[in-house]
């Protein structure tokens, strides 16, 4: 079987666009762009790679995001939990506890 080639990171960050979330693809790409800001990108080994989802299957109290490899998921998501998300999380390794709603490890 031929394997697909994959870019190396560390972060997978899923962010729910479903309804019951405002299909928010502004703060998706307010994301991104704040991810490719801070250099998070193909070859740093903080790299995170963000997708979209289009229900996370907890729709209520959104914008939700799950971050992996931690299992923390974020609510009530806005551009300046982002910011913290990016500044605390991403890149000094430590979830934003404030934002949080579950974490699994
Ligand atoms: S619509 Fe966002 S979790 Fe369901």
């Amino acid at each position: 079987m031929k394997k697909p080639p994959m870019i190396p990171y560390k972060r997978h960050a899923i962010m729910c666009c479903g309804k019951s979330c405002g299909e928010n693809m502004p703060l998706l790409n307010y994301l991104k762009d704040k991810v490719i800001e801070a250099g998070l990108t193909a070859g740093d080994p903080d790299a995170v790679r963000v997708n979209r989802a289009g229900c996370l299957g907890v729709c209520a109290e959104g914008p939700i995001m799950v971050v992996y490899p931690e299992g923390v998921w974020y609510c009530h998501l806005d551009e300046a939990g982002i910011d913290q998300i990016v500044e605390e999380h991403f890149k000094g390794g430590k979830p934003v506890k404030s934002l949080s709603f579950h974490h699994y490890a």
